[in-house]
Formats: structure tokens, C-alpha cells, sequence
């Protein structure tokens, strides 16, 4: 069926992908990918375990000797090539993501966009690793630094975004030198395995991009942890996982990058520009759903716009059409499982028992089928709800109320997470001054779109570690070597 739906029925894989050849289990054991707006099957996929890590790994460790021949001119063309053939295909790999993820199609689309701006920023950064020559402290020495690839990279990724979590991931590695092992989300392993389709197109040597499909997370997490040869883990999802696995890697000290969950604040100030408030605090909210690290989690609204922006908010979030993301009409598309959809319900009824009023949603109703929820709107939260605190990862908007800027950054700091916070205000001091003290790696000032290959992208406190994207992003996959030459 989804056959039928490409134009390049060829991008449609279904095993994992080991030192460039197309790799079932060694038990033949295979696993479903389930539509989540229809609850159907539409692929069935190796389960790929422990065992075929070991050897992904064992096989990326020597692939990074043939990768190392070539200039970084060269390495930047083949990376180029990728990027090229990802734009060509991006309608088949937006359908593929549709049908796996559920996102509507025009989201799905512009994610493939986003994904392969990574490859195309690290195909050019690729040609600008530099060392450096330090002073000297005695005339007959030469200090010197140069940066090398840090070994094979273990990577695993969530399903909220199939292709761009890889991408920037995948192509800072292949920039810097290194090989990477890669376990997709078993929710989302066909959009992997379309794109190291198009990375073997595009001519990246066997054994540098390895796809490890599989749903025993645990067994193939703690090789691509615990493996010797592994240098390099890096991770996009839950805190709790992300703990687990940097325990795991300090077992052999290995770099770890975390980009780890979200309790995102958007902070709306009596002098804000209300539309563009609700327009910011919509696109950050409803985006993939509610399924985004850096998704509003929270609205905190200043007493004197509160009425006004929850009346306007409600408006626009009831112009919503859920359904099917291939659907025309669709513009918000089902939620990942139906656990999913009952984390969500239980945040809302919490809220409701203690005291918030819904004025949109609150419920699956309207679209059958599938794993479904109404865009929702709660307002008169407050701090004794579990929404206050919990990452929703799903289309839940609850509105708090502040009165003073003092309160509103107090309430914004007051979690354990810190990757992205919002502010809209016109006063530009105040901008400043807040965005100096919101303890997160990321602060939008009347804009909630922050996200782009040339920024750096991640968190503080147990939001995670490390930087992907921008010109930051590569030396998280480089080795710093101090050279003296004696002797001079
Ligand atoms: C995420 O959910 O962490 C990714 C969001 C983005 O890259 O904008």
C-alpha cells in the first residue's frame, strides 16, 4: 500500500542496514510499524537485537579508515550529494513520515526540508576543521592542536521527528570523520532506513551510516553504550532514558550529548503584541501535535491581557481540523500510540479536578480510528497541577496567570528542565533582562520559530547536554590532540 503512494518505490526498505548491505535478523524476527491515524499495519521491519549492534559497531570501526583517505573537499561533495538527493525525494519521504509518524503531510514535508538543511550546513562545515598553533614556551618547541574525528558514534533517535533528528546528527559525524551507528525509533524506522537509502546513493562508503532497527531498546542501547569502540553517544529523548544511558556510558567515559525533554514557558506581558502572542504561542504549542521537546508546555499571561489573549487563544484552537495528516483538510494529525493519547487525558482530568476550566478540547473525540485528541484549552491553571511540571507531548494548552515579571520568571524557572523558553513583550530592556535569566539553552523573544540548522540547539539542567546544529555542532564529534614538537 504505501508502495503504491511513491514515486521511488525504492525508498520503501524494510531491514536494518549494516556496512552497506541490507540486513535482516539472524532469527528472521521482524516487527509492525502501525499507522497511528488508522491503528493499521503498513510495514513490517527486522528486529535487529544486541547481537547485530555488536557487529554494525565492529564493521563502522574499520569503515572510518577508508573515510579518512578523502579530503574534507571531497567528504563535503559526497555530504552535498546526500542533501541533494533528500530534496529530490522529499515528497516520498514526507508520505513515508506521514504514514509512520501521523504529522500532516505540509508539516512532514517542511521536516524533510529542515532535516537536509543539516546535511547541506555540515557538507560546507566539513571543510572548516582547523587546529590551532599556541605560543611557545621555549624557542626550540612548537605547540600545536589538531582536531580528529572521536571514533564511531552510537546514535538513537525519537519518532517526533524521523529524518531531521537523524540528520543532524548523522551528518555532523560523517562531517568530522566518524562512522555512526544508528538506532531509530521503532515507531518511526522507516524514514532511517529511506535515508540511508539515499546516503548509499549518494556515495558514503559502506559502514559509515549503519541502521540498527529494532525494538529491543534496552539490548542494542547498551551495546551502542557499552561497546568499547563506541566513543560517542548521542541521544534525543526522554530524561529518564537519557540518564540511564549516560550511566551506562561512563562505564567506558565515553562523550555523551543529551537532548533530553521540555517544560517550555511562553511568557505573555501586558504590552506584548497580542496577535502576534497568539500566533507565537499557537505554532509553538500545536506544532507535530504537541510532540516536541521545545512545544509551549506552559502559557503564563499577565493579568491585564489574560481575558483578552485565553479569548483570542481559544479562537484559533478551535479552527482546527484533526484528522488523517494525508488528508487535505487536516491540520493537526493524530498523537504517536494510545498510551500517548491516555497521558495526555490523564494531565487534562488532573487539571480539571483541581480547579482549571477547559475552553477548547479536552477529550478524543471527532476522528475515529485513530490515536486521537482534541487541540486543547485549559485555562486557570496553576502550580499544584501535575500539567505544570510534566512535559504533554501532546496538544494540550494550559493557561497560567501572573501579575508581576518577578512571579512570571520564578514560575518559568521553577522546573527541573531547561531547553527552550518564549517571551513576547515590546519593552526592550525588559527582553534583555529576561532573557538573561530564564534558565534554559534556548530563548525565543517575540518569535516561538527558533529553530534552524545554523543555531545551537539544547539544553540545560536536565534538559541535557551538548549542541547540535550551527558552527558549535561539529566539535562534539572532535577530539582535541595537543601536539609538541621538540627539537626545532
Ligand atoms: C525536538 O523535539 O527536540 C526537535 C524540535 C526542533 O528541532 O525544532
Amino acid at each position: 500500500m504505501i508502495e503504491q503512494m511513491l514515486s521511488d518505490t525504492s525508498l520503501l526498505k524494510t531491514q536494518g542496514f549494516i556496512n552497506g548491505q541490507w540486513v535482516s535478523a539472524e532469527n528472521g524476527a521482524e516487527f509492525d510499524v502501525v499507522n497511528p491515524a488508522s491503528n493499521e499495519v503498513i510495514a513490517r521491519v527486522a528486529d535487529l537485537g544486541g547481537k547485530e549492534t555488536k557487529q554494525a559497531i565492529e564493521l563502522a570501526h574499520d569503515a572510518m579508515a577508508v573515510w579518512s583517505k578523502k579530503t574534507p573537499k571531497e567528504k563535503s561533495a559526497v555530504l552535498r550529494k546526500w542533501f541533494d538527493l533528500v530534496m529530490e525525494n522529499k515528497d516520498d519521504l514526507a508520505k513515508i513520515m506521514t504514514l509512520e509518524q501521523g504529522k500532516i503531510f505540509a508539516e512532514a514535508r517542511g521536516e524533510v526540508i529542515y532535516g537536509a538543511s543539516y546535511i547541506e550546513w555540515f557538507a560546507e562545515e566539513a571543510k572548516r576543521i582547523y587546529g590551532d598553533v599556541l605560543p611557545s614556551t621555549s624557542t626550540d618547541r612548537r605547540s600545536l592542536v589538531i582536531k580528529q574525528p572521536i571514533g564511531v558514534v552510537g546514535a538513537i533517535t525519537p519518532w517526533n521527528f524521523p529524518v531531521a533528528m537523524i540528520t543532524r546528527k548523522v551528518a555532523p559525524a560523517l562531517a568530522a570523520g566518524c562512522s555512526i551507528v544508528l538506532k531509530p525509533a521503532a515507531e518511526t524506522p522507516l524514514s532511517a532506513l529511506a535515508l540511508a537509502e539515499l546516503a548509499q546513493r549518494a556515495g558514503i562508503p559502506s559502514g559509515m551510516f549503519n541502521v540498527v532497527p529494532g525494538v529491543a531498546a534496552a539490548e542494542i542501547g547498551e551495546q551502542l553504550t557499552g561497546h568499547s569502540l563506541v566513543k560517542k553517544v548521542t541521544f534525543t529523548g526522554s530524561t529518564r532514558v537519557g540518564k540511564i544511558l549516560m550511566a551506562q556510558a561512563a562505564q567506558t567515559v565515553k562523550r555523551t550529548s543529551m537532548e533530553l525533554g521540555g517544560n517550555a514557558p511562553v511568557l505573555v506581558f501586558d504590552d506584548a503584541d497580542m496577535d502576534k502572542a497568539v500566533e507565537g504561542a499557537l505554532a509553538a504549542k500545536f506544532r507535530n501535535a504537541g510532540q516536541t521537546c521545545i512545544c509551549a508546555n506552559r502559557i503564563l499571561v499577565q493579568s491585564g491581557v489574560y481575558e483578552e489573549f485565553v479569548s483570542k487563544y481559544t479562537e484559533k484552537v478551535q479552527a482546527f481540523v484533526v484528522g488523517n495528516g494525508l488528508a487535505e483538510k487536516s491540520t493537526m494529525g493524530p498523537l504517536i500510540t494510545r498510551i500517548a493519547v491516555e497521558n495526555v487525558s490523564s494531565l487534562v482530568e488532573d487539571a480539571l479536578s483541581k480547579g482549571a476550566k477547559l475552553t477548547a478540547g479536552g477529550d478524543n473525540s471527532g476522528a475515529e480510528g485513530g490515536y486521537f485528541f482534541q487541540p486543547t484549552v485549559i485555562r486557570d491553571a496553576d502550580q499544584s497541577m501535575r500539567i505544570a511540571k510534566e512535559e504533554v507531548f501532546g496538544p494540550v494548552a494550559p493557561i497560567f496567570r501572573f501579575d508581576t515579571e518577578e512571579e512570571a520568571v520564578a514560575m518559568a524557572n521553577d522546573t527541573e528542565f531547561g531547553l527552550a523558553a518564549y517571551l513576547f513583550t515590546k519593552d526592550q530592556s525588559r527582553s534583555w533582562r529576561i532573557s538573561e535569566r530564564l534558565d534554559y539553552g534556548m530563548v525565543g523573544v517575540n518569535e516561538t520559530a527558533i529553530s534552524s540548522e545554523v543555531i545551537p540547539f539544547g539544553g540545560v539542567k536536565e534538559s541535557g547536554q551538548g549542541r547540535e546544529g550551527s558552527k558549535y555542532g561539529l566539535e562534539d564529534y572532535l577530539e582535541m590532540k595537543y601536539v609538541c614538537l621538540g627539537d626545532i
